[in-house]
């Protein structure tokens, strides 16, 4: 069976068991499939899931997946998502027991660093999602206490409450843009004010122009960092190759297929596309 059949077969059915805002314009959706075939999703991966059942919107839409919980035969899989644009409006108008159907856990993940390593994890906005899986994971092999977290959003009412079911045990800082929550200021701001920052290894997912950022601070202070790309995808699968990113060496990548994480010493400025 080739790459392609094997993903197709991999379709899951599914339906949303909680779906609820957890911050303004952002909501949380568990979707439980009573037969999971696949494996146990790594953080970083996600789904490619279908809005409709007709063919508008066509085209499936890519989450993060922040949460997973093996049920018997089953799954629950969670993702938190920001309502932007015409899928996600559709999404948004979804109640409990809603039918779904979606492919996945797809692409490559974060790879986790040594034990011992002291991790620092970089989120803006809805890049929220696949940190919290790594969190997660972290916590699962007893490794929270090597985490800290920075999260930084444009106002307070769009902060995800972090509380302490989400991140518990994790050494948190957040920013608000307009000041009204945190520190005011963007993440790289409390990045850089971080002053045990040296020797960490950064994992980092947000919008394009914060990644940039990022990515030029960890250049001068000679930090490793993993990033999760965002791009336009149509399959999610690597056939239909829209959603490319050239990377330093010049070659081209498909981000659904060879990412969406990706190592910073492979990636430059360029690779950061305008989403
Ligand atoms: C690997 C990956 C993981 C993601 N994880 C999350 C997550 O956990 N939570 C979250 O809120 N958002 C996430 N996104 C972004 C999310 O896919 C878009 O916000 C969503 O597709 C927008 O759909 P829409 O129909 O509402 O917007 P529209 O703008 O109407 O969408 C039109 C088309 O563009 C695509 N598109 C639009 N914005 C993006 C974008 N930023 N990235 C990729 N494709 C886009 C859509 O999939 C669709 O095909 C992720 C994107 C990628 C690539
Ligand atoms: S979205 Fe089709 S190849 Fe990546």
């Amino acid at each position: 069976m080739c790459h392609q059949e094997r993903v197709q077969s991999a379709l899951t059915e599914a339906i949303v068991s909680l779906h609820e805002p957890v911050a303004a314009g952002m909501r949380q959706m568990v979707l439980s499939s009573s037969v999971w075939r696949g494996d146990d999703p790594y953080p970083g991966q996600f789904i490619m899931l279908r809005v409709a059942e007709d063919s508008d919107p066509l085209l499936a839409r890519p989450f993060g997946i922040s949460g997973f919980q093996r049920k018997g035969e089953g799954a629950d899989v969670e993702i938190m998502y920001r309502v932007v644009g015409r899928g996600t409006r559709v999404m948004e108008r979804w109640r409990s027991g809603q039918s779904a159907t979606f492919l996945g856990p797809l692409g490559r993940g974060f790879i986790l660093p040594p034990e011992g390593t002291s991790s620092l994890l970089v989120a803006g906005g809805a890049g929220l999602p696949p940190l919290l899986a790594l969190a997660r994971k972290m916590q699962a092999l007893g490794r929270v206490g090597e985490l800290s977290l920075i999260y930084g959003e444009a106002s307070s009412d769009r902060l995800v409450d972090l509380g302490r079911d989400l991140f518990p045990g994790v050494e948190t800082a957040t920013c608000t843009e307009d000041g009204s929550c945190g520190t005011r200021g963007l993440v790289t701001g409390l990045l850089e004010a971080k002053d045990n920052g040296e020797g960490s290894h950064l994992f980092v997912c947000g919008p394009n122009p914060m990644m940039k950022a990022v990515m030029d601070l960890a250049a001068h202070r000679c930090l490793s960092a993993q990033y999760s790309l965002e791009a336009r995808m149509a399959c999610g699968f690597g056939v239909c190759s829209g959603c490319a990113a050239q990377l330093a060496s010049g070659d081209y990548v498909r981000v659904c297929r060879e990412g969406p994480v990706f190592n910073g010493s492979e990636l430059a400025l360029h690779s950061f596309g305008e989403v």
